[in-house]
């Protein structure tokens, strides 16, 4: 098993992110839909949905949404709001078929560059840029290499439900590792965090040869323009131009 497919699927991932944030979520959708302003058919594809904290917002908006992970943990939680306009799959991101065109693709809070090959992130933007309608927005939000690495905070320890978590972060060329160590009673268990250090370039690469042209460089959910040393978020927003 990969550490993407095993860490995000179980029970102490949901644990230690238990506390993550809808109120941010609400926000950055909210500005998203105020800069579109999408018309009410428009059917939104959130690619790594996680528990559906984006997903289910967009459809209390009134919008279509299906939301695909590959965390069969994660779907269960999501699935409890499905309706007839929200609808979860288990799908995996390096090579899902869809069967109908999106207006918009989301790739949200860091759900990509988990893949030891390189040529599988560009798989993901294939399989983006196919789901799109023309005109449809491909919206990836990651974090900003450059100031993650610059101010890397080494060493961090959390205690929740008396559950210890010690979590260590190091880098290297390629990828940034975050290193969680838990303690549960007497029980011990390791995970490691492994994504690519990718930066604005590298994602117009990905896109590069797909039609999917870069139109907004945003740097933190508030849509603030991006700047490369400062900004907490890379959001990149491209448009698929044919
Ligand atoms: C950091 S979480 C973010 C979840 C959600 N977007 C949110 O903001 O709450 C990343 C998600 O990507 C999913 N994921 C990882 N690898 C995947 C893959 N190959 N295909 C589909 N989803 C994947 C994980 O299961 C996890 O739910």
């Amino acid at each position: 098993m990969k550490w993407f497919e095993s860490w995000f699927n179980s029970k102490y991932y949901h644990i230690l992110y238990q506390k993550r944030d809808h109120s941010e979520a609400a926000l950055f959708i909210d500005n998203i839909l105020k800069t579109f302003q999408p018309g009410k058919n428009t059917k939104f594809l959130d690619l790594g949905c996680g528990s559906g904290r984006h997903s289910i917002y967009l459809n209390q908006k009134g919008f279509h949404v299906d939301g695909f992970d590959l965390s069969k943990k994660s779907l269960e939680e999501a699935k409890k709001k499905e309706n007839n306009k929200l609808k979860f799959y288990q799908k995996d991101m390096r090579n899902f078929t869809v069967n109908k065109k999106y207006d918009f693709v989301l790739n949200l809070f860091t759900s990509f560059g988990y893949f030891e090959n390189d040529s599988d992130n560009k798989n993901v933007f294939k399989n983006i840029s196919k789901s799109l309608k023309t005109n449809g927005y491909c919206i990836i939000d990651f974090f900003n290499t450059e100031k993650v690495v610059n101010q890397i905070q080494k060493n961090e320890i959390k205690k929740i439900n008396n559950i210890i978590f010690n979590i260590h972060k190091t880098y290297d060329e390629n990828f940034i590792y975050k290193k969680i160590s838990i303690t549960d009673k007497k029980n011990k268990y390791n995970f490691t965090e492994k994504v690519r250090l990718i930066n604005k370039q590298k994602f117009i690469n990905y896109a590069s040869g797909l039609n999917m042209d870069l139109e907004f460089s945003f740097g933190d959910y508030n849509l603030a323009k991006y700047n490369t040393e400062l900004s907490d978020r890379l959001i990149l927003i491209f448009k698929k131009t044919a």
